[in-house]
Parts: C-alpha cells; structure tokens; sequence
C-alpha cells in the first residue's frame, strides 16, 4: 500500500456536475462510513448539502480537506481548522482512515496524514496542532493507557490514530464524552420542564428559531464570548473569543446553510436582562445536534441550565418532530455540565481525546 496526502478542493454545490462533485460525493459517503463505526450508525448522519456547509470556510476559520489515497482508493481524510480571529497561532485536526483497514494499514494512513499536517503548521506558522483520537473514560491505574492532563478521561496510545500523535511529541490534555439522549425515552419532558420552571421561578424563557432577533443579538454576542472563557478547555491553547455582529451573523448563515435551523432558548431576569442560553441543530436526520449551552456566572446553580436543556427539546420535539435523539460533547471533566445532562437523560457512546503539539522552542 502506497499513501499519497493531497488537498481535496471543495465544489460549490453538493450536487455540482464534474470531477469536484464526484470527489466531494465520495468524501461525503466516506465520512459517512467513517462516523457510523466511530460512534453510533447514523448519530451524526448528514445530507451531502449539510456536509459541504459543515466544511466550508468563515471569515473567523479556514476549513481544508486532505484526502489520503492509494491510486484510486480513498484510504483516510483530515479535517484541518485555521482560526483567524484569535487562536492564530492553532491549528486544529480530525483525520479518519477508512475502517475497514487492518490497524497496522490504518496507523500509516493516519502517519501520513499527521506528517503532511505538521509540515503545513510549518509553512502556515502555526506552532500549536490540536489532533484527535478514541479516548476512554478512564485509565485504570496500571494501565499503559495514557490520563489526559485534565485527570479525567484517557487513551490507548498504540490505538492507530494515536499512536502517529504520540511518535510526533503531542500530549493529551483532555477528554470528551459524545452522548445521545432519546426523547422517545422522555415521555414526562412536560412535566419535568414544568417542575423546572418552578425551581427557575424569577426567570423567563424566551425561544427562537433562525438568526438571533435584533434586540437580543448583544446579549447573544456577549454569551457566545462567555463560552470561549467559561468551558472547560484543560491547557489547550484556545485564546478568549470577540463576537461582533457581522462574526455572529456570518456563524448563523453558515449553521443554516444546507436547510439546517438552529433553535436558540435563554433564560431571562424579571429585568429582561439575557443570563444563559442554549442552542441546538435541527436538519435532517432523525439526530439534532446539540450546540453551547451557558448561564453566567452570577446566575449559576439556580437550575437554569436543566431548565434551558429541557425547553430546548421542548421546542425540538414541537417543531421538527422528525427528530428522536440529541447528540452532545462535553469536557469530562465538565461536572456541572455533565451532572445536567445525566440527569435529563444523556447517556454515553464515544469519548474523544484531544492531543496538543507545541512547536519546540528553537535551541540557541
Ligand atoms: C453547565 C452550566 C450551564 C450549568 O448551569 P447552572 O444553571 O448552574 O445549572 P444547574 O443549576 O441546573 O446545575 C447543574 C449542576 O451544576 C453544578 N452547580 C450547582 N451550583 C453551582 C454553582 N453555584 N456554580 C457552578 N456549578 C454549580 C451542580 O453540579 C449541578 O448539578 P446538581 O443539580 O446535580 O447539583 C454552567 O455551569 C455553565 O455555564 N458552565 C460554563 C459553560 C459550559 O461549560 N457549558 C457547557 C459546555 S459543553
């Protein structure tokens, strides 16, 4: 097996005539394949439309596809994400190698893929990669499985997508937990969002599809920028974020493109004053995608993160019935984040390990 790294230039329709399209099809099936075995069959399912907005590029990231071939036969893709608003210095990277591949083809596939990403970093002057791989829960102590620098949650490092990582100096700083939530297993989500409101009482829920109205935009921006400082992150090198309007407008154009709704809740003050919110992806399969969810500070503890949860599949459940489960990430070491989520109803698929490489310090 020979294995030959390339960039993949992304059509601009999904279903564009010609070689561009018929590379982007096979790409979209492939990552298709890719998240079935990785996670749970259709749990992150996507239209072709959907995938290619998913892959597009935005004035705050730069999106490139690499695709690892062997002559014709697709043998592993990398997603690579250049922020350019702040994180400049970052380069972030998912690779996946076909899964059917033997554990020693697949380590190589995944090699290639990490040493044509290094070299990029270079020539980009990015001096810190973000690369991913399985992770655990844990790491029984004893193990040679490696703990995430956050303490919680681990990885095999000889796993094939790993072990490239660990060869070329990257350390494990955190861990996530992918959970879906059945809602056909909520049958008293009215009554539960009712007792909810109660403990909340003092709050207000408001709950909007599409772009954030005029009047709430401020806030919204504000929120946004609170996510970037409040979760959890370990030692990744991730800077505080700015959301101006035209960054928050650009972000709400690019999640609806390819007929995805985004579906927004926040929790107000008698006031009016806009103090967390919770967004998720409504498209078109059976899963919706959960997005951030955040109450400031000051207003924590009060159950306004289980109440806004609740709404939002509330709302989700009345409006695009269609879909039956919810997927999410989170920190695991996110304890308030994971003790709501848990308790509505979250249970676990995946974990995801997140590796970090710092360019050594030239030696004087
Ligand atoms: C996660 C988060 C939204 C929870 O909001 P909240 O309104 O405090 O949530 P709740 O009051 O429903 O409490 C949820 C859990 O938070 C913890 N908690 C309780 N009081 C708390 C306080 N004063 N401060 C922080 N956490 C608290 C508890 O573990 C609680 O679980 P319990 O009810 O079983 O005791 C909030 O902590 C937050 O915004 N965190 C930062 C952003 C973030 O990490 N988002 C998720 C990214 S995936």
């Amino acid at each position: 097996m020979t294995v030959e790294v390339r960039t993949v230039d992304l059509p601009d329709a999904a279903d564009e005539v010609g070689e561009r399209g018929d590379r982007f099809r096979r790409h979209h099936a492939f990552a298709t394949r890719v998240s079935d075995a990785r996670y749970a069959p259709g749990a992150f399912d996507l239209r072709p439309d959907e995938r290619l907005a998913a892959w597009a590029s935005s004035p705050s990231e730069r999106h490139v596809r690499l695709e690892a071939v062997d002559g014709d036969r697709l043998l592993g893709a990398a997603d690579l994400w250049l922020p350019l608003s702040e994180s400049t210095d970052v380069l972030d990277v998912g690779t996946a190698s076909d899964p059917e591949l033997e554990a020693a083809q697949a380590r190589d596939v995944h090699r290639a893929l990490v040493a044509h990403v290094l070299a990029l970093a270079d020539a980009q002057g990015r001096t810190v990669v973000m690369g991913g791989s399985p992770g655990l829960a844990s790491a029984p102590p004893g193990s040679a499985l490696v703990a995430a620098a956050t303490g919680f949650g681990a990885a095999d490092p000889s796993d094939p997508e790993a072990a490239p990582l660990v060869e070329a100096g990257f350390a494990l700083e955190q861990v996530y937990r992918v959970s879906l939530v059945d809602l056909d297993a909520l049958p008293d989500l009215p009554e539960r969002l009712a007792a909810a409101r109660e403990r909340s009482a003092g709050y207000r829920v408001l709950a909007w599809e599409g772009p954030t109205p005029p009047e709430h935009r401020s806030a919204i921006r504000g929120l946004h920028e609170r996510m970037s400082t409040d979760a959890p992150v370990g030692d990744l090198a991730l800077e505080p974020e700015t959301w101006s309007d035209e960054r928050l407008a650009a972000f709400e154009e690019q999640k609806a493109r390819g007929g995805r709704t985004i579906r927004t809740v926040a929790a107000a003050t008698a006031d009016g004053e806009l103090v967390g919110f919770s967004r998720l992806f409504a498209g078109d399969s059976d899963v919706a995608r959960q997005h951030d969810t955040l109450v400031v500070r000051e207003h924590r503890g009060h159950g306004l993160g289980m109440l806004l949860k609740l709404a939002n599949l509330a709302e989700l459940a009345a409006h695009h019935p269609h879909h039956r489960r919810v997927s999410t990430w989170n920190a695991e070491e996110n304890r308030p984040m994971l003790a709501t989520n848990e308790a509505v109803g979250f249970a676990p698929i995946a974990y995801e390990a997140v590796w970090q490489r710092r360019q050594r310090e030239e030696q004087p």
